[in-house]
């Protein structure tokens, strides 16, 4: 029976992903912050609930540890807890800055760091690190969101280069718009630059115009079970119909027209006349 351990699972894709690998016959090991509040997943049989934060190092390795010591080996790992802050970058502080690479990058960096040993010694282990569309494509208003899921996206492709010798699997899943509280609960950026409050209204109005290709938890977790168990070399999961479109247009090849396209899209008001 294999083991998978998945971060951020109070929630959204996380908590789909847990129930995904449950009826597939794994075990799991649901991480989340505050595993007190939790009552769903103390009923099912093989998840074992520990606490995780992933800015905090101790909690990693103790929930590594625990895992290990009730399956007995962990053969997938999920980074999937995440945070967003939307808005103009010039009004995004470095408090917010912090907090959202500690936990969208540094955060599966740690977790990667704790597992690594693991897998090297029993030279396996499958790596899924949740990344999104914007890891691939940029939406205006969003610059440092896409700033780590660009960093998260980079170090993972390498790393699939650089674990091959040990064994060791690494794949990138990128979600599109997904139907989990994620969005509701983005920082948004504040300020008093009028120029900018403006771009900010249109470039979320349109958005939220165009969001209307928006999948299930269900439907990306999946994808991260098929990433997980499908054993072949393929690097990146694309999930969902909105990612097809945007990831697909920018995959056309003619950069220009790709940033032209995002242009008249979201943000047309600014368009040279
Ligand atoms: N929803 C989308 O449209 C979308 C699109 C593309 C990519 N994604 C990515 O999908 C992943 C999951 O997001 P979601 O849509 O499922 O949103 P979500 O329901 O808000 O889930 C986010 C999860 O991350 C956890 N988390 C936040 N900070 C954490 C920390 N320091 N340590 C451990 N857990 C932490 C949250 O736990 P708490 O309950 O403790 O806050 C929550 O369980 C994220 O990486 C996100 O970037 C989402």
């Amino acid at each position: 029976m294999k083991t998978v351990l998945i971060t951020g699972t109070s929630s959204g894709i996380g908590r789909a992903a847990v129930l995904k690998f449950q009826k597939e016959g794994w075990n799991v090991i649901a991480t989340m912050r505050s595993p007190e509040k939790e009552t769903a997943f103390n009923v099912l049989d093989n998840v074992l609930i520990v606490a995780l934060d992933v800015q905090k190092i101790q909690t990693i390795e103790n929930a590594i540890q625990t895992g290990i010591e009730r399956f007995g080996q962990i053969d997938a790992i999920v980074n999937n807890a995440g945070h967003a802050v939307f808005g103009a970058f010039e009004l995004t502080s470095e408090e917010q800055v912090s907090k959202i690479f500690d936990i969208n990058v540094y955060g599966p960096m740690r977790v990667l760091r704790v597992i690594l040993p693991y897998f090297r010694a029993q030279r396996s282990g499958v790596i899924i690190n949740i990344s999104s569309q914007g890891g691939r494509v940029t939406f205006p208003t969003c610059s440092i969101y896409h700033a780590t899921k660009f960093a998260l996206e980079g170090l993972t492709e390498a790393l699939a280069y650089e674990l091959i010798p040990f064994g060791i699997q690494t794949k990138i899943v990128e979600p599109g718009s997904t139907a989990t509280g994620f969005v509701g609960a983005a920082e948004i950026t504040t300020g008093q630059i009028p120029a900018y409050e403006e771009f900010i209204k249109i470039g979320l109005g349109n958005w939220a115009k165009y969001d209307t290709m928006t999948s299930l938890p269900e439907e990306i977790a999946d994808v991260i079970f098929l990433a997980s168990t499908d054993k072949s070399e393929k690097l990146r999961y694309q999930a969902g119909k909105d990612t097809e479109l945007y990831v697909g247009k920018m995959q056309e090849g003619d950069d220009q027209a790709y940033v032209r396209y995002m242009r008249e899209r979201f943000i047309p008001e600014y368009l040279a006349k």
